[in-house]
């Protein structure tokens, strides 16, 4: 293991920088690669064949260029329609973001769950069994909120929060039978986490927004801990899209420690 390896974090989007936020508070040292699939943005309005296929390939592609010790898909809609076919083609540990609806159904009291994703993740077989083994007995509503992607996106490259976008998405949850006792959220999207402060103002206090950033940040450390993180220059984001992306996020992305821009 070359000390300068990195670790690898790929999204769609910016949706990984929610996940890069909690990687930095634990493993500061680590040098990582922010991979951003701006070409394939969104995700979530497309199939699953679609999204697998790309997925597979890209960081096929990545991992052979960068030699990365460990790969982050730190995007719910990939991890959960692909996260099997790039563990079978990929020989380096892939770390997986999947819904946290298991420690939303442990601190829940009135037992309604509520989950925002996009409309891929949202039906996926995975959250249904995901459900199934940690939310028996309880209810969990589902709402597909791809809107919030590029509300995220917009609010990273520093323009205002479309406050409707908020608010229809909230609604979508509470307007089903049950979503008057909703208390905890899951945020099925790693872009919905950098939401987190305009989705709560409009959830209320009452209601505990999840996800699984913090748990997935471990889950790194845990895998590579005893290793040795030696960084031979600066942290960089890379896109399939374009330079002016990158550009047009700079401000955000060097506020994660992300100082080399480069087109894949
Ligand atoms: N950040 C991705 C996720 O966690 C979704 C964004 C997209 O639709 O591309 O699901």
């Amino acid at each position: 293991m070359q000390p300068d390896a990195p670790i690898l974090l790929f999204d769609s989007g910016v949706g990984g920088l929610s996940v890069l936020g909690e990687l930095r508070k634990i493993l500061p040292q680590a040098p990582v690669i922010y991979a951003s699939d701006q070409a394939g943005l969104p995700y979530g309005t497309k199939t699953e064949v679609q999204i697998a296929t790309r997925v597979a390939g890209l960081l096929g592609r990545m991992s052979e260029r960068y030699r990365p010790r460990l790969v982050c898909i730190a995007c719910n809609t990939a991890s959960t329609i692909a996260l099997g076919m790039v563990r079978e083609v990929l020989e380096v540990p892939i770390v997986g973001t999947v819904p946290a609806i298991k420690p939303a159904a442990a601190i829940t009291s009135s037992g309604v769950i509520g989950l925002l994703g996009t409309a891929a993740t949202v039906r996926q077989a995975y959250v249904d069994n995901l459900e199934r083994e940690f939310a028996g007995g309880k209810t969990l509503l589902r709402h597909a909120a791809p809107e919030l992607v590029d509300v995220a996106e917009a609010k990273l490259r520093g323009e205002p929060v479309d406050r409707a976008t908020i608010h229809a998405a909230v609604a979508g949850l509470r307007s089903q039978p049950g979503g008057e006792s909703l208390d905890a959220v899951v945020l099925a999207c790693t872009h919905f986490p950098l939401l987190r402060e305009e989705l709560g103002r409009e959830f209320g206090p009452e209601v505990a927004l999840i996800d699984g950033a913090g748990g997935i940040a471990r889950r790194i450390a845990d895998l590579t801990s005893g290793q040795e993180f030696v960084r031979s220059g600066p942290d960089r984001a890379i896109t399939t899209g374009s330079a002016e992306y990158l550009e047009s996020l700079r401000g955000a992305l060097e506020e994660f420690g992300l100082h080399r821009f480069d087109r894949f």
